[in-house]
């Protein structure tokens, strides 16, 4: 059961919050049900609602999904952004069902040695901060392209952000605790004075205020997504590209392009899955071990129990030592999705299974690397009350990013090109292993593990899910599924209870603090190596009950919030 010490429930019922009377709530609504009502599900109250003001304004899903990812560009900077990319999975009530790619890109000057120096060293300090690290942003083509499914002017998805950045907000005290830790990153990679850095010590319930930020969220109000590609804002971030060692160039910024690609579909029990195909790793991950978890009962086992673990993470170790020998940008590498989850290929990777005893990872390949724990991300679940759905996960890659702010535009860029195998068999910052198919090449999408994912019953949505994590998203997702379609849990506990997680490399099992002791024992004694680490994701999820009412779940583990319509 949940520690009922997390569980803040503050029941606020429907708020009519407009950011000009207040635009300082520090409160946190960790789970509604409602009847024919939009619901918004984000990492930041404030955020949640700007996007249920979209919907309160006759907007949908995906206006609250955009006006959502601006607002945590600001109050939550260290994941939300405009200077990274993520992926969307939407659901339109007139049964359309797709994916939109805002990955980030190596820029034209970046090749599969750029993060490798003199010596013949990975320099993965290159490839997780300062400027050689920034990939080439997609989240304002993102967010201008997912505009074609939405219902509401660019400029009113916009305000909210622009109006939390010009008058401020009161950070919570995770955000004061990370903007302290960082501040040595923020003074080392910026030239002038940033808004993240102050004369004392961040605190709880200070004011952030982001002025430069404002101006720029002004612009591209005014003028859209080409303010930032090829206009004003462009041409700050090559020259703040151009200050030190980075690679991006003005036509890598007229170049980006956004991709709307078919979702990844499959079916399970007697649902229809649409989640994150290449080039996340994410949803072809999920799928592999769903598929192979079917082979085995998982149910008549207890939740968490020693016996389920033990079958997930066979799964999981099969499927991560395929993300690292198969998966990468389909533009630049083969793309075996369809071999991958195929039931002869699903049937041949389980015959290794056997009950009560550890596959070592070495018998898949032998590699050493150590994972390291979890950074940012952040992801966003939106129901609107007509049936439109959007599963949105965007990122910096690390907390900030690169830590590197564009000087006079003050947004944060990404670290994404670490999640690219800068040398063949070197751990990222997820402990994550590649090789050739991941390598870094101008103009290629880093492998992702985001897996944005919606699933639909007799073709209605019944589930909007996903969480940040880095190589444990997956996993997360997983068992926020598990835990809810096979161990027929509640949507909180499905989110709420203690998470676990392998990924082949390195060969341990990671665990919650508050894993079940019994089970990690009977693990220990079939031979696994256990490891306690810090909290695993923040999934926010959508469930659609039989009888109509929705349930939104905001994970726990942050300050996470639901907002209502
Ligand atoms: O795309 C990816 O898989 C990573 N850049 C995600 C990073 C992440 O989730 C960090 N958050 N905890």
């Amino acid at each position: 059961m949940i520690n009922n010490k997390f569980l803040v429930i503050l029941f606020i019922g429907i708020f009519s919050i407009t950011f000009s009377q207040n635009p300082n709530q520090l409160f946190s609504v960790k789970e509604l049900t409602k009847t024919n009502k939009g619901m918004v599900v984000s990492a930041h109250s404030l955020a949640s609602e700007a996007g249920a003001l979209m919907l309160r304004q006759g907007g949908n899903a995906f206006d609250a999904a955009i006006a959502t990812q601006l607002a945590l560009a600001v109050v939550y900077p260290q994941a939300g952004n405009i200077g990274g990319g993520g992926f969307l999975v939407g659901h339109t009530s007139q049964g359309e069902n797709f994916s939109l790619d805002y990955r980030e890109t190596a820029p034209a000057k970046a090749h599969s040695n750029i993060f490798i120096d003199g010596d013949g060293k990975a320099r993965t300090d290159w490839s997780q901060g300062g400027h050689l690290a920034v990939g080439v942003p997609g989240s304002i083509r993102g967010m201008e392209q997912s505009m074609k499914y939405a219902k509401l002017p660019w400029k009113i998805l916009i305000a909210p952000a622009i109006k939390l950045a010009k008058h401020g907000f009161l950070i919570s005290e995770e955000e004061a605790n990370l903007l302290n830790t960082h501040r040595k990153d923020f003074i080392q990679y910026n030239a002038g004075k940033v808004a993240f850095v102050k004369d004392r010590p961040w605190k709880k319930g200070d004011l952030l205020i982001q002025k430069d930020l404002a101006k720029t969220l002004k612009r591209i109000a005014k003028k859209g997504a080409q303010e930032f590609y090829q206009g004003a804002i462009a041409k700050k971030i090559v020259k703040e590209m151009s200050r030190v060692k980075g690679l991006i160039q003005i036509e890598d910024l007229n170049n980006y392009k956004a991709i709307f690609r078919e979702p990844l579909h499959f079916t399970y029990q007697d649902k229809d899955i649409y989640t994150m195909g290449l080039p996340s790793s994410g949803g072809i991950i999920l799928g592999q071990i769903l598929y192979m978890l079917d082979k085995e009962n998982l149910s008549q086992y207890g939740q968490n129990s020693a016996e389920a673990v033990h079958i997930m993470v066979e799964a999981e170790r099969r499927a991560y030592a395929d993300r690292a020998e198969y998966m990468g940008d389909p533009a630049f590498t083969h793309d075996y999705t369809k071999y991958l989850l195929s039931p002869e290929y699903i049937n041949s990777r389980w015959k290794s299974f056997s009950f009560g005893s550890p596959t070592p990872s070495s018998q898949f390949k032998n590699d050493k690397n150590a994972a390291k724990e979890s950074t940012q991300t952040t992801h966003i679940s939106v129901l609107d009350k007509w049936g439109n759905a959007a599963s949105v996960t965007t990122t910096l890659n690390g907390y900030y990013g690169a830590r590197v702010v564009v000087q006079g535009a003050g947004f944060l860029l990404n670290n994404e090109m670490d999640d690219f195998s800068i040398k063949p068999g070197v751990a990222n910052m997820f402990g994550a292993v590649g090789g050739e198919a991941n390598k870094v090449e101008p103009g290629k999408r880093m492998l992702s593990s985001m897996t944005p994912t919606l699933i639909l019953k007799n073709k209605a949505v019944y589930m909007v899910v996903g969480t940040p994590g880095g190589t444990t998203i997956p996993t997360s997702v997983l068992q926020a599924i598990v835990n809810k379609d096979i161990f027929h849990t509640t949507a909180s506990d499905a989110v709420n209870l203690p998470k676990f997680h392998h990924q082949w490399l390195p060969d341990v099992i990671y665990h919650e603090s508050n894993f079940p002791e019994n089970s990690l024992k009977q693990l220990q004694k079939m031979g696994y190596i256990l490891k306690e680490r810090s909290p695993i994701g923040r999934t926010e999820m959508i469930v659609v009950s039989q009888g109509g009412q929705t349930t939104a779940v905001a994970d726990i583990r942050g300050d996470d919030s639901v907002a209502v319509e």
